[in-house]
């Protein structure tokens, strides 16, 4: 009682319990505040809005902690491994050896698209962008896939969801080979999920390509590092979709178009076009910084600040490291790994930066890894999605297990005009 919150409103007083979560982290809870009261909140951009209770993922962004089901994420670092981390997103535990057996298996066995979904990239034009193909295509497998419409239980749901983690990789290569007009390579049973995945964007019919295990690491721990990060932009997508009790797939498919802009997921592509930028000679590093402080300008520096952290983001610190060890031990020389590195520094002792808590966020530096095993530039906000999507389905169970689940369905201020008169067609200035 004594921890309730107050809201005074003209005479009246009202109290609203306080919640709190794992971490002490503190929640008014306002579920009936327009039923008792009649005012509804005004919150854009959600920033102060907890949409949900969530068990699957921890950010303290003023310490720069982020931790998947209590896990620090430093933790991984040692043996990133994908599949694992999705496991433990969705399910809530590190898988036991069984668990991790069978649940590969799965995901060997899903790994092929039906036969005639492949005829579909053939309508896309070649220079589709592949995050559309790779929304469109997560879509159709609800076409291909009616059987996991209504998910009867958790092994149900764990086959749907080893089938969608499965496929998106091989959708998301598919993509990429129509992009460059080459033939579809077939998943290899064999490979494990990166290898098999880098199988299937550059093998050759007549040419294997071979997974150094250096670069089979540093793409787990990518992708591992963007596995999930709790209410951003395109999961809170997929759980507001999700909340209609739209399927898996369609859930999904929404979370992919959420990623796809530039001031989430698409970060990635704009940070190293701003490094392309810079290199080409067209802008210094100095002057990129001076104009994205510049109000009048549209231009931002790209990679840097987030909504949650107010510190560095964890996954930035560990793929700065990992970008500093693999270039050299692959015999990449790449400048635009000094020209982040230039910008990293001028942005960390400029005012502007500090007094706002800006520092290098998750994109900052996985393009450039992700450029030195030859990945193309237009493919990095898909290998996001690969990377998020067992936090999407994650997020999408746990909405559909919990007890007395809604609709999202936000409220507004309305500012638009008062009552109007319809005007006949004929009568209109
Ligand atoms: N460059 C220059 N100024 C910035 C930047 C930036 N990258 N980011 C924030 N600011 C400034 C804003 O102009 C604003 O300044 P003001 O207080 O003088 O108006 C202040 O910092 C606060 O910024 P907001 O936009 O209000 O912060 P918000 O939480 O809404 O946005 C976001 C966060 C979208 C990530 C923003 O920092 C940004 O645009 N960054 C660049 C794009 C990017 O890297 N996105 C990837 C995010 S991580 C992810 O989705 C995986």
């Amino acid at each position: 009682m004594s921890d309730d919150a107050i809201l005074i409103l003209g005479d009246e007083q009202y109290r609203f319990p306080v919640r709190e979560g794992t971490e002490g982290e503190r929640a008014i809870d306002i579920q009936d505040l327009r039923a008792r009261t009649g005012y509804v909140t005004l919150d854009p951009g959600y920033a102060n809005t907890g949409s949900c209770r969530s068990a699957i993922t921890f950010i303290d962004g003023e310490q720069g902690i982020l931790r998947y089901r209590g896990i620090p994420i430093e933790q991984f670092e040692r043996e990133p491994n994908f599949v694992e981390a999705a496991w433990l997103l969705i399910f809530g535990h590190l898988p036991n050896p069984e668990e991790y057996k069978t649940f590969s298996e799965n995901l060997t066995a899903c790994a092929n698209l039906d036969e005639s979904m492949k005829h579909h990239f053939e309508g896309f034009p070649r220079s589709a962008p592949p995050m559309a193909i790779l929304s469109a295509m997560i879509n159709a497998l609800s076409c291909f896939h009616p059987e996991y419409f209504e998910l009867e239980d958790k092994d149900h749901f764990r086959c749907a969801a080893a089938g969608l983690i499965s496929k998106i990789r091989t959708i998301a290569a598919y993509a990429y080979r129509h992009s460059i007009g080459q033939p579809y390579i077939y998943p290899n049973p064999a490979l494990r999920y990166v290898p098999n995945f880098l199988h299937m964007m550059f093998s050759q019919p007549y040419a294997e390509h071979e997974c150094d295990p250096i670069v089979r690491d540093a793409i787990n721990l990518v992708l591992l590092l963007h596995a999930d990060h709790e209410q951003n932009c395109s999961t809170s997508t997929v759980r507001m979709v999700g909340s209609s009790q739209a399927n898996l797939f369609a859930s999904c498919a929404a979370g992919v178009c959420a990623l796809w802009g530039p001031l989430h997921g698409g970060a990635n592509v704009a940070v190293l076009q701003m490094l392309e930028q810079i290199h080409q000679g067209r802008i210094s590093p100095e002057e990129y910084v001076r104009l994205a402080k510049d109000r009048d300008s549209k231009v931002r520096l790209m990679g840097f600040g987030h909504r949650v952290y107010k510190n560095f983001d964890p996954r930035a610190r560990m793929l700065g490291k990992v970008a500093e060890r693999l270039l050299p031990t692959l015999g990449v020389r790449d400048p635009l790994l000094d020209i982040a590195r230039r910008l990293e520094e001028i942005a960390l002792e400029d005012p502007y930066f500090v007094d706002r808590q800006l520092y290098p966020n998750v994109d900052f530096y996985s393009g450039i890894i992700m450029r030195a095993v030859g990945i193309p530039t237009n493919m990095f906000t898909v290998m996001f999605a690969i990377g998020r999507l067992p936090g999407w389905i994650a997020h999408w169970w746990e909405q559909s297990q919990t007890q007395g689940s809604k609709i999202a369905r936000p409220r507004q201020l309305y500012v638009g005009p008062g009552f109007t008169d319809h005007v006949p067609k004929d009568e209109r200035m």
